[in-house]
């Protein structure tokens, strides 16, 4: 299988720029978690609270470029405030580890990315997370994956059993956002997402599909077979991405910047319309 790779990923980031000059450190993984825990934070932040990361209260780093407090339903403003208790304190449980070698969060978009990745995904125009509850869960599924089979993938990296440790307990947090997540997109499978007229496992799949297509055919959705041709049952679920073996697969890091800077892991753009801070950013020039 492809995922055995995964645990070169940092080998292989390294081998594109030619000779580094530098040697991946738990500090710059850490940050690499931090970039991640930012978008995250802000995003579920900017949805209950109607702002992010403040730079002297919520952890630091500019506001995010978009968004705006979320309609949701009561219920899901409940979930989305411990989910963005969370991600607050996982940028200041990193930094908190991190100390001085901590970077500043970078700018995040939280609105028009949203909208040019389910562009590219589906072919629809004016898609925006924060006007629904299931726009919402939409939105969130393009990422919340992304950061759990990312710290899986940073997990072998680090040296350090403090770092580890650390890592080792945001993880399962993660996957279980993840986890809550999958679950309440697979309750709402069937129905239609206006005004696209598509139904939620098909809008599902087509993010998922295009998450594989640009990080190396590594994504599942949420049932299984892939969503498609079914028409009004229930298909198996696949809530968990696992490896066949119930062990969730990995991604590189450049596998995860491809997804987040919407496309090519060298070009920021997407969630980072600057990239993201820190040196494993898909920047090539430190050799
Ligand atoms: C964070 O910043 C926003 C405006 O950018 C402000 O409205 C809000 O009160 C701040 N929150 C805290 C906790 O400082
Ligand atoms: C990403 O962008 C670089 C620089 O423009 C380009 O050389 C490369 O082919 C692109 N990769 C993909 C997968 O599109
Ligand atoms: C991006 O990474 C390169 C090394 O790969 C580094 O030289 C540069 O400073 C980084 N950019 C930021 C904004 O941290």
């Amino acid at each position: 299988m492809a995922y055995k790779f995964a645990l070169l990923g940092f080998c292989i980031l390294s081998s594109l720029a030619a000779s580094p000059a530098w040697a991946i450190t738990d500090a710059d993984i850490m940050n690499f978690a931090l970039n991640l825990e930012c978008l995250e934070a802000t995003y579920y932040s900017t949805a209950v609270n109607g702002y992010g990361l403040n730079a002297t209260s919520l952890g630091g780093g500019p506001q995010g470029v978009g968004g705006g407090k979320a309609s949701l339903s009561p219920d899901l403003i409940k979930i989305a405030t411990e989910v963005a208790n969370d991600e607050i304190d996982h940028v200041g449980d990193l930094r908190a580890q991190l100390g001085a070698a901590a970077v500043p969060c970078p700018a995040i978009d939280i609105g028009s990315s949203f909208e040019a990745i389910a562009n590219k995904a589906l072919g629809i125009t004016g898609f925006y997370p924060y006007n629904s509850d299931i726009n919402f869960l939409l939105g969130a599924f393009l990422f919340e994956d992304v950061g759990v089979t990312a710290f899986y993938g940073a997990v072998p990296q680090i040296t350090q059993k403090d770092n580890l440790q650390l890592l080792a307990g945001i993880l399962p947090v993660e996957a279980y956002h993840a986890a809550i997540l999958r679950t309440l997109l697979y309750n709402r499978g069937l129905e239609i997402v206006q005004p696209y007229n598509i139904r939620v496992f098909d809008f599902v799949q087509a993010l998922s599909n295009l998450r594989g297509k640009v990080g190396n055919g590594k994504d599942q959705g949420i049932v299984t077979p892939p969503a498609g041709g079914q028409s009004t049952q229930y298909p198996f679920a696949n809530l968990i991405p696992q490896d066949g073996k119930g062990i969730v697969f990995q991604r590189t890091p450049d596998e995860v910047l491809a997804i987040v800077y919407g496309g090519n892991s060298t070009q920021p753009g997407g969630f980072y319309p600057k990239g993201m801070t820190g040196i494993i950013n898909g920047t090539l020039s430190s050799a």
